[in-house]
């Protein structure tokens, strides 16, 4: 299986400040996600996972060629994604498909579910010749009724409107599909359908997934692998199995801990740990997470761990990675 999608060294920077009190301080920019690698083959799911805040969707848009401004390497089938004439932009878009939270419910009421299925094929001008015997079986893909052809996305449940987007979006035959929190708001036993059926999916069509999400029983059912970020880097990144057997990172463990400090938000769904996230204004010296750590050691407060490779080919940051029996091995 060849690698899909290569992303080497991947940064992304936002400027913030401007307005009027751009008059008294300069100009300043954030690293948004900085340092990220990764690979993604054909009919695998990576699933990403973090804190609110800590780049996901950032390093998403990087890599589907909508960041602003992201430098290092995002390599599609080989093509420079971060490079791409214009002209190749196009075709991009038909490779790399995005859903995007709440797609379809945030849609115009004055489409009809056939008119959104087939807008795609009329954004690149490949309308097919038989258009409703498409959207049947666009529908039929990702297991609706045909006759939902008709309704507006105000008449869809939360999970069908979000099927409607899971078609809208392979409606072009992509290779890599990146989902952006796919099943925020939605019931957990929702939740459950909606990436079972993408993950269905990525096993019928052969399809590469990137799949954003704070839901950990799913990304275990669904993701062969996971990485994990904090403050726009991965800290962790290897198979899924591994990590939830024997998380090497103390950021990563905490994450998946029962621990009633990690507490995923019912309201809106973002995981939350104690302690404050630092700003992206003031990195802190040496490990990042060294303020939330209770592992840390002097070391850790003014040496940045290196990316490190375990026996299983996971990576990590982490001058004293947890062994199985959750603590420092070192
Ligand atoms: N358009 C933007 N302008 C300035 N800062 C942004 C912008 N979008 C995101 N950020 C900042 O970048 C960081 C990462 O955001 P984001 O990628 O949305 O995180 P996540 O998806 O993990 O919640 C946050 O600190 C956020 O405030
Ligand atoms: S390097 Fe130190 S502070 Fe950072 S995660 Fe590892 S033990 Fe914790
Ligand atoms: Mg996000």
């Amino acid at each position: 299986m060849n690698d899909l999608l290569t992303v080497r060294d991947l940064e992304s920077r936002f400027k913030v400040g401007g307005g009027l009190k751009s008059l008294f301080s300069p100009k300043t920019y954030i690293k948004a996600v900085a340092g990220v690698s990764l690979d993604l083959k054909e009919g695998q799911t990576l699933a990403i996972v973090g804190e609110s805040g800590s780049g996901k969707t950032t390093l998403a848009r990087a890599i589907a060629g909508m960041g602003e401004d992201a430098s290092g390497e995002v390599l599609f089938n080989g093509q420079n994604v971060l490079a791409l004439p214009k002209s190749d932009q196009k075709a991009l878009r038909r490779d790399v498909a995005f859903i995007f939270q709440d797609a379809v419910s945030s849609l115009s009421p004055r489409y009809t579910v056939r008119a959104l299925l087939l807008e795609p094929f009329q954004i690149h001008g490949m309308m097919p010749d038989d258009p409703d015997a498409e959207v049947t079986r666009m529908l039929t893909l990702v297991g609706l009724p045909a006759t939902m052809a008709d309704r507006r996305p105000h008449e869809l449940s939360g999970g069908q409107a979000r099927r409607v987007g899971v078609a809208r979006a392979l409606a072009l035959g992509p290779k890599l599909v990146i989902a952006d929190e796919p099943t925020a708001g939605l019931d957990v036993s929702v939740q459950g359908e909606v990436l079972n059926l993408l993950n269905d999916l990525r096993e019928k069509l052969n399809l590469a997934l990137l799949v954003i999400t704070h839901n950990l029983n799913i990304v275990r059912h669904v993701a062969d692998h996971m990485a994990i970020m904090y403050l726009g880097r991965i800290v962790e990144i290897g198979e899924t199995q591994d990590i939830f057997d024997h998380p090497k990172h103390p950021y990563t463990a905490a994450l998946l801990s029962a621990n009633p400090t990690t507490e995923v938000d019912v309201a809106d769904g973002r995981i939350r740990l104690e302690g404050e996230v630092p700003s992206l204004l003031a990195r802190p010296p040496g490990c990042e997470f060294h303020g939330r750590c209770p592992f840390a050691r002097e070391r850790c407060t003014y040496d940045p761990p290196e990316v490190r490779t375990a026996p299983d080919g996971r990576r990590f940051t982490c001058h004293f990675p947890l062994g199985p029996d959750g603590t420092p091995t070192e």
